[in-house]
């Protein structure tokens, strides 16, 4: 496929680590013809009842760009798992087209998949999946070691990981005499030791009490903004998807009711049930200014506080009270809108952002 590619295909691959079009997972009997058809529209319960099937993902599409944070949230059975899974095909997919770096997924040979898990794309898993009889520095070296590399190399490149992960001191321990979140590191540490282009997490963190939890999530933001290593982040914690997310695709019976940034999502949820998820987010610490500003009138130019156009509301609110003056949203200099205290009022109160006449109604 790479002698025909026209122009925007190369743009695209570029951009793209994983490129995800109408993929569909039914399990079932006779999967192969729900897919695009009149069953596919009927209720969950009465399809699995007519035909023994179930739809987990349904219709999915989008794109995981280059060095971002993907985050696939939803409630219990939305099909998060079944997702992830497939785009290495631990589950195989039941129709769509599916792609990394522009190479066809669907199309792969067993070796090729090998590769694929083994290097390019590795897996996290909620409950660590360690090695009871091996030392941690073992378990960080095995996917090396299936890989052929050989001893002293492997050693030093899992000794190097397991200091990044800061697990040094520790690596001839068994993962038994570990914590739950030194578990969870060398899980890290083990997919980290291959250096893959992509890191998959399923949940990585909810077998784990909530300040160890809090911890690893500073170790993945760390290790994401030293590395700008892409990666795709299961979880069905809200707080955790806006900590991380560079964007979230939120899950419902299958498919994506929303993708977007935890911004897009907090200020503009697309249904109720992004509307019920996001509920209890506190909405001016995560909509920045540029939501929130109008076009600017005559003989605002020059007067006011200035706020950055990524200052979340919280900060303008600061800025608005401080000065008693609405707020300059400025750019290098740029005058881009302005923020005055009923459109601030408004985001705290969650009525609709971005909108001039926002603040008439608060
Ligand atoms: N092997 C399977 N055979 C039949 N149905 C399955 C299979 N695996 C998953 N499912 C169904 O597919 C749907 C999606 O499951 P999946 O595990 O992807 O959800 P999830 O979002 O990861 O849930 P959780 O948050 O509980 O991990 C569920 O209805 C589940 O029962
Ligand atoms: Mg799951």
């Amino acid at each position: 496929m790479s002698t025909s590619m026209t122009k925007e295909e190369t743009v695209q691959d570029t951009a793209s680590v994983f490129s995800v079009r109408n993929l569909w997972k039914v399990f079932g009997p006779k999967a192969e013809r729900i897919p695009n058809g009149e069953l596919a529209e009927l209720p969950a319960d009465e399809l699995r009842r007519r035909t023994g099937c179930t739809v987990a993902v349904r219709d999915v599409s989008f794109d995981v760009r280059q060095g971002e944070v993907f985050v696939v949230m939803g409630l219990s059975g939305s099909g998060k798992s079944t997702l992830v899974r497939c785009l290495t095909r631990l589950i195989e997919p039941t129709s769509g087209v599916l792609e990394i770096d522009g190479e066809d997924v669907l199309a792969m040979d067993k070796a090729r998949l090998r590769e694929l898990r083994r290097h390019r794309a590795a897996m996290v898993f909620q409950h660590f999946g360690l090695l009871p009889h091996r030392s941690v520095l073992d378990n960080v070296a095995y996917g090396l070691e299936i890989q052929g590399v050989d001893r002293l190399e492997r050693r030093a490149q899992a000794m190097k990981v397991i200091a990044k992960v800061g697990l040094e001191g520790m690596e001839h321990r068994r993962p038994t005499q570990l914590s739950g979140g030194q578990q969870q590191r060398v899980g890290l540490a083990r997919a980290l030791a291959v250096d893959p282009e992509v890191l998959l997490f399923d949940e990585p963190f909810s077998a784990l009490d909530p300040l160890i939890r809090r911890d690893m999530q500073e170790e993945v933001i760390r290790l994401h903004r030293e590395e700008g290593r892409t990666m795709i982040f299961i979880t069905h914690d809200l707080n955790e998807a806006l900590r991380l997310g560079d964007r979230i695709a939120l899950m419902r019976d299958g498919a994506i009711v929303q993708c977007g940034s935890p911004e897009e999502i907090v200020a503009a949820p697309a249904d109720d049930y992004v509307r019920d998820f996001v509920r209890d987010v506190p909405r001016e610490q995560v909509i920045t200014a540029r939501t929130a500003m109008r076009p600017a009138r005559d003989g605002e130019a020059g007067v006011g506080p200035e706020v950055t156009p990524l200052s979340t509301v919280a900060t303008a609110i600061e800025a608005v009270a401080r000065d008693g003056a609405p707020a300059r949203v400025m750019d290098d200099g740029k005058l881009l809108g302005i923020v005055d205290h009923e459109a601030l009022l408004a985001v705290v109160a969650g009525l609709d952002t971005a909108s001039p006449k926002a603040g008439a109604a608060a």
